[in-house]
């Protein structure tokens, strides 16, 4: 395999959880390049459901290297309590996880700060996962973030965290909320430090070992496209680079280092949170909740689902570089007896083919749909292309003169062998 990015191309939980574990098979080190715990892959392995938040999911196969890349930012009692968690199920860890010393702390306040934030704006709410993911990269870019080379040295992390403390404090009690204690944070993260220390190291120099030894690398993307802080549907994204250029900044692989870009998508679209969503279908999302899916896997809220969004998916092919791609949950659609594509934006006598800049207008837009026969039978069963209805097959190859990319992969369920490859 080539060096691979991996990236949703919709709003977040394509099922990029279930192809990057298919396609950790082919790769030797994979690599999550951004966000942080606010993330969820569900991976099924036989009987056994496995949910990551910060852990690439390449963990689960032994010989695999697994790296947290510097543009991830890590709540360190979470990713302890994580990797604990693999342990208990019997995953080895210890060999095969490398976390970068320059990725950026998630701390208390952050999470403080998210949450009263979110209380505040009442009418503006972003539906964050209250993981204190935007306050962390907030830092980080006002260059008064903490980072894993601080947090594995005690006492200059004592020190640092005894300032930020003082200053967040004084904006909790502003805002209302109550201020922290810095002993009690500070033998939590001090804890958490020890118990990841030895995971710590220059995972730039490691990743060009890797590169010098012909080694292929996945980066494993987390979020989707409309989530992506300059590409997305802002302010209703989260605050990293999730799109394809973030797997260089995220990791310090050069750009000229990647081969080749896979954007997952759902045959259909879902979204968690607020902001818009052009295509939203109440009947449609009954439907498939009703099914028992699309259900959170960080927050268990249920997601909110619309018809397959061409518009939006053609940009994100565009944006990312989008080689192949993988559409998943093709089976969700299976009782279907029509099924709606948009294909542009109405608002008024203005049609667009792209994603309005302003999420107002966008929220204003009315899609204008194409209707395809639904296929009315189970997919779940079948292995290879041609064992897909003719109905679906001619829906899939629709989708791909829509967006502009080839389908490569479908899948059809949850398990790694309903996983088609075309
Ligand atoms: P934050 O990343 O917690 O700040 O949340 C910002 C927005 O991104 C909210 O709408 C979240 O629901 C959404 N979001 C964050 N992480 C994920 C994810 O892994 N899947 C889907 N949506 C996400």
């Amino acid at each position: 395999m080539a060096n691979t990015i991996l990236v949703g191309a919709q709003w977040g939980d394509e099922g990029k959880g279930k192809i990057i574990d298919v396609l950790t098979e082919q790769a030797d080190v994979v690599v999550r390049y951004a966000g942080g715990n606010n993330a969820g892959h569900t991976v099924w392995v036989g009987q056994t459901r496995y949910v990551l938040h910060l852990v690439p999911s390449g963990i689960l196969r032994r010989s695999k290297l697994c790296v947290i890349g510097n543009g991830v930012v890590i709540d360190p009692v979470g990713l302890m309590e994580e990797i604990q968690g693999l342990r208990e199920l019997g995953v080895k860890v210890d060999r095969n996880l490398r976390i970068s010393e320059t990725a950026h702390v998630v701390l208390p306040y952050h999470r403080e700060l998210d949450v009263a934030r979110e209380q505040r704006q009442r009418h503006n709410r972003i539906g964050t996962t209250k993981r204190g993911i935007g306050p962390a990269y907030a830092d980080k870019a006002a260059r008064v973030g903490l980072r894993m080379v601080d947090l594995i040295q005690p006492e200059r992390f004592a020190e640092k965290l005894k300032l930020r403390i003082r200053e967040n404090n004084e904006v909790l009690k502003a805002w209302g909320a109550r201020p922290l204690s810095y002993p009690k944070v500070l033998k939590a993260y001090q804890e958490a430090g020890a118990f990841l220390a030895p995971f710590v190291t220059n995972t730039v120099a490691l990743l060009h070992q890797a590169l010098q030894k012909g080694q292929n690398i996945l980066f494993e993307g987390a979020q989707g496209t409309f989530l992506d802080i300059d590409h997305g549907t802002y302010p209703f994204v989260t605050s990293s680079n999730t799109t394809a250029g973030g797997a260089c900044t995220g990791t310090g692989v050069p750009p000229n280092r990647i081969d080749r870009v896979v954007g997952v998508m759902k045959a259909y679209t879902t979204r968690v949170g607020e902001g818009p969503l052009p295509t939203e279908d109440h009947a449609l999302g009954d439907l498939l909740h009703s099914m028992g899916r699309e259900y959170g896997a960080t927050t268990g809220r249920p997601r909110r689902c619309g018809w397959f969004d061409a518009v939006a998916v053609r940009q994100a092919v565009q944006i990312n570089g989008v080689d192949t791609l993988a559409v998943t949950n093709l089976d969700g659609l299976d009782t279907l007896s029509t099924i709606k594509v948009c294909l542009a934006y109405r608002a008024g006598q203005q049609r667009y083919d792209h994603l309005p800049a302003d999420a107002a207008e966008l929220a204003a837009c009315e899609p204008v749909y194409a209707e395809f026969p639904g296929w009315c039978t189970s997919t779940s069963q079948a292995r290879r292309w041609r064992e897909l209805p003719v109905k679906a097959r001619a829906y899939l190859k629709a989708l791909e003169d829509l967006v502009g990319a080839p389908i490569g992969i479908v899948s059809v369920g949850p398990a790694r062998e309903q996983t088609i490859f075309r």
